[in-house]
């Protein structure tokens, strides 16, 4: 090769990001867990609720306003079983004139989840965005603290009933340009909009305390059932960052000012992330913020996951699913998270729009490998596994390493692990040409009968130890 040709070749590759950014990841799709066919994972998360001796909130969004009503309708059958409405509790929704409450919108995405078995958390009571018209106008700071916050919130609450996970209390108002060290008005004062500023784009400031944050958690605390956690909300945070700290900064001022219980406030961490290095949280500090909450005796919940890609190349979708494992290991190995919401579940309906390629369903509303990789980490714990190593590090630093269906003695690079497939690979064979009914077993851990389902049916994961011709 010449020496002007090497140089354009070499430069031609550091220019490239996508050959640079893109790890390779090891999954455990990989590894005799499902990769293809349908998902149908309600019985393992009961399992998994087994395990942690808690339930396990594992959803998504809904409108009563739904594109493909049947899909959506067999998505929340089969796949999550908790759902928090995308935009229809929100409160240009909710409060469309002063003291009008009109949930239609949000108790319909209520009671679509309990007629489909599922779990309802509430999003949100307080935003800065998405308000009524007659919001934020010439409401003066009092007004707003005194009587606007806690009659909405009363309304609101009150409306949606006991039967409520969590609710966002309070969404997005800590600023992006925060530093270590900030009080919690200082952080909130950061975000530089209404209420902390006028609305008239003058700079003035509003509110000059934290009055409007102690109104809506004080006023969630006594409307809410006995169980609602309470939550703080809010993107680009999870990590070892001055956001991050500046939330927990900002629940403990609440919780200090308020006297509400610890195991009643949350932090919802929104995780609109992008599959590139250094765009997401990694595994460890996840835990490490996690655990930091525990000790206050706090809850931690994953509530708006998105996995943005560049383009959905095979590679680029295999790191999506390290990413979204990551994610979900890191909520399912610590005490004090049970809620995980996929934002959005298929890539058509994506407020990131479909290029984006940002959920765990195409736009055909077919599995992703991210969808078939959580199911497998779901299945993975339920089955009383160890956690896996970080697989969204890349194969240079995690590589999973299990023998499917044998037991054996592989695990991953930082982790030990015994197996859990769905389907048997190891021990003896099953029989040749061999057929199960219909609702016959035909995988799972420890099942060395036969695969291969009658005509007319097909094998389908219920759980780790357990799947069915149906
Ligand atoms: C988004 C919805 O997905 C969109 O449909 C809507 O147009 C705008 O809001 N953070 C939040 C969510 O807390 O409420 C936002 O949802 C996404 C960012």
């Amino acid at each position: 090769m010449s020496k002007s040709l090497a140089s354009f070749v070499l430069l031609a590759v550091l220019a490239s990001p996508a050959l640079a950014q893109t790890p390779t990841v090891s999954l455990l799709i990989d590894h005799g867990f499902p990769s293809s066919g349908t998902l149908n994972i309600k019985s393992t998360l009961a399992d998994v609720a087994t395990r942690k001796g808690q339930a396990f909130h594992f959803g998504s969004t809904y409108d009563t306003y739904d594109p493909d009503a049947a899909w959506t309708s067999s998505i929340f059958t089969t796949f999550f079983n908790h759902i928090v409405a995308e935009n229809g509790c929100k409160w240009d929704a909710t409060e469309p004139s002063r003291g009008t409450s009109s949930l239609t919108g949000c108790i319909g995405v209520q009671t679509f989840a309990t007629s489909h078995s599922d779990t309802f958390r509430g999003h949100n009571l307080f935003w800065h965005s998405q308000t009524p018209s007659w919001l934020p106008g010439g409401i003066s700071a009092s007004d707003l603290v005194d009587n606007v916050i806690p009659q909405h919130v009363m309304q609101e609450v009150t409306g949606l009933g006991a039967d409520v996970t969590s609710w966002d209390v309070v969404n997005e108002i800590v600023g992006d340009g925060v530093s270590n060290g900030m009080s919690a008005l200082q952080c909130v004062q950061n975000k530089n909009s209404w209420p902390t500023k006028t609305s008239d784009g003058s700079s003035q400031n509003l509110v000059t305390d934290l009055s409007f944050v102690y109104a809506a958690f004080s006023n969630a605390f006594k409307y809410a059932g006995s169980s609602t956690r309470l939550a703080i909300n809010d993107y680009n945070t999870g990590g070892n960052d001055a956001k991050t700290a500046c939330v927990l900064a900002v629940l403990k001022d609440v919780q200090a000012e308020t006297g509400i219980p610890w195991d009643r406030l949350a932090v919802g961490f929104q995780s609109h992330i992008t599959a590139a290095p250094g765009q997401f949280t990694s595994k460890s500090a996840l835990a490490t913020t996690f655990a930091n909450l525990a000790t206050l005796g706090a809850t931690a919940m994953i509530t708006e996951l998105d996995v943005k890609l560049s383009s959905a190349t095979s590679a680029n979708e295999r790191y999506q699913a390290a990413i979204w494992g990551d994610y979900l290991d890191a909520c399912l190995f610590a005490s004090n998270c049970n809620e995980f919401i996929n934002w959005d579940p298929r890539d058509d309906e994506s407020w990131l729009g479909t290029s984006s390629a940002g959920t765990l369903f195409d736009s055909s509303g077919n599995p992703k490998p991210a969808a078939y990789e959580v199911a497998a980490r779901l299945a993975y714990y339920a089955a009383g596994n160890p956690e896996l190593c970080a697989t969204a590090a890349g194969t240079g630093s995690c590589t999973i390493n299990i023998t499917g269906g044998s037991g054996g003695s592989g695990g991953s690079t930082t982790t030990a692990a015994s197996v859990p497939a769905s389907t048997p690979t190891g021990g003896s064979p099953p029989p040749a040409g061999c057929s199960t009914a219909k609702y016959g077993q035909c995988g799972g851990i420890g099942f060395s009968g036969c695969t291969t389902c009658a005509s007319g049916s097909t094998c389908q994961v219920g759980n780790a130890y357990y799947s069915q011709c149906l």
